[in-house]
């Protein structure tokens, strides 16, 4: 109540009427009531669409990806995988680690690729299949290897280094076309409480971009390992991140931006950060 009397020295109220020509929207109690006067546009009426469905009742969103998958122990990107042994040991993990949380209420989205419901099976509880939260289209480089990409398709490797954020694969998506395909995930993420997302590496770094507020630059580069649960809790201006790791070893897939991403490299410097695999 201080801080709102602090404001009331500053600020100005909109008024009704005298305001009346003024595109605004007045949230009043936290939601209680909403005043939604001149809405014009379409940004402006996303923008109210917006602020209608978020809330402030205390939550956390779980984020983690699947288990790890057989294509993922060959180096493989893409495809419709199932867990492999230790992919199975991260859900029964996963399963534990949901329990000891006693969280209430909470609901579990995966995506509608195998190793997601799988993951998702072995927790235990009802969940809820995402189209949209399906893994990044790597289009014509779907299953290869990050070498293979490199040895077939060079010039498009480079190319993805340059900008990995708005780089589409042939025939297949961008970073940029995933953060739209996102959106109503993202909607429906701010009118829940308590939700156990259980998504894939492109895709988790794009929620978690989301809440961390990351630019576009960072936003294909945020480090989302394998058998790793990160607790996202809203609190004033931000998210407190609480990273779980559950004991359980997998591949690494995460590939940093080589220093040279000129077109004209050497193979070797484009594979230089590629992750160890069989
Ligand atoms: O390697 C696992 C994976 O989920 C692939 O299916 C996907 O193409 C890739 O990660 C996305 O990561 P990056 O954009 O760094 O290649």
């Amino acid at each position: 109540m201080k801080r709102i009397k602090c404001y009331e020295n500053s600020y100005q109220p909109l008024d009704e009427e005298l305001d009346r020509d003024l595109s605004f929207i007045k949230i009043i109690d936290v939601g209680r009531r909403y005043l939604v006067n001149r809405v014009q546009d379409h940004i402006q009426s996303r923008i109210v669409y917006y602020l209608m469905n978020i809330h402030i009742t205390p939550r956390s969103i779980y984020l983690c990806r699947h288990g790890e998958s057989d294509l993922n122990i060959k180096g493989r990107i893409g495809g419709d995988s199932g867990l492999s042994a230790r992919g199975k040991e991260f859900a029964k993990a996963l399963g534990q680690f949901i329990q000891s949380q006693n969280i209430h209420d909470l609901k579990v989205w995966t995506s509608q690729m195998k190793r997601t419901i799988q993951t998702a099976e072995a927790v235990g509880v009802p969940y809820e299949q995402w189209k949209a939260l399906n893994e990044i289209d790597a289009g014509v480089c779907e299953e290869l290897m990050y070498e293979e990409i490199q040895q077939k398709y060079p010039l498009e490797f480079a190319l993805r280094d340059q900008d990995k954020y708005r780089y589409r694969y042939p025939k297949g998506e961008s970073y940029e076309d995933l953060v739209q395909r996102l959106e109503p995930v993202i909607m429906e993420l701010e009118r829940q409480e308590n939700v156990l997302v259980i998504c894939h590496q492109a895709v988790m770094r794009c929620l978690l971009a989301y809440f961390l507020d990351k630019t576009a630059e960072e936003l294909p580069y945020l480090k989302c390992p394998l058998h790793a649960v990160l607790k996202l809790t809203p609190v004033a201006y931000g998210c407190k991140v609480e990273s779980v790791c559950l004991n359980v070893d997998a591949v690494n897939t995460h590939r940093d931006r080589p220093s040279n991403v000129d077109v004209s490299r050497l193979p070797e410097e484009a594979l230089l950060t590629v992750p160890d695999h069989h």
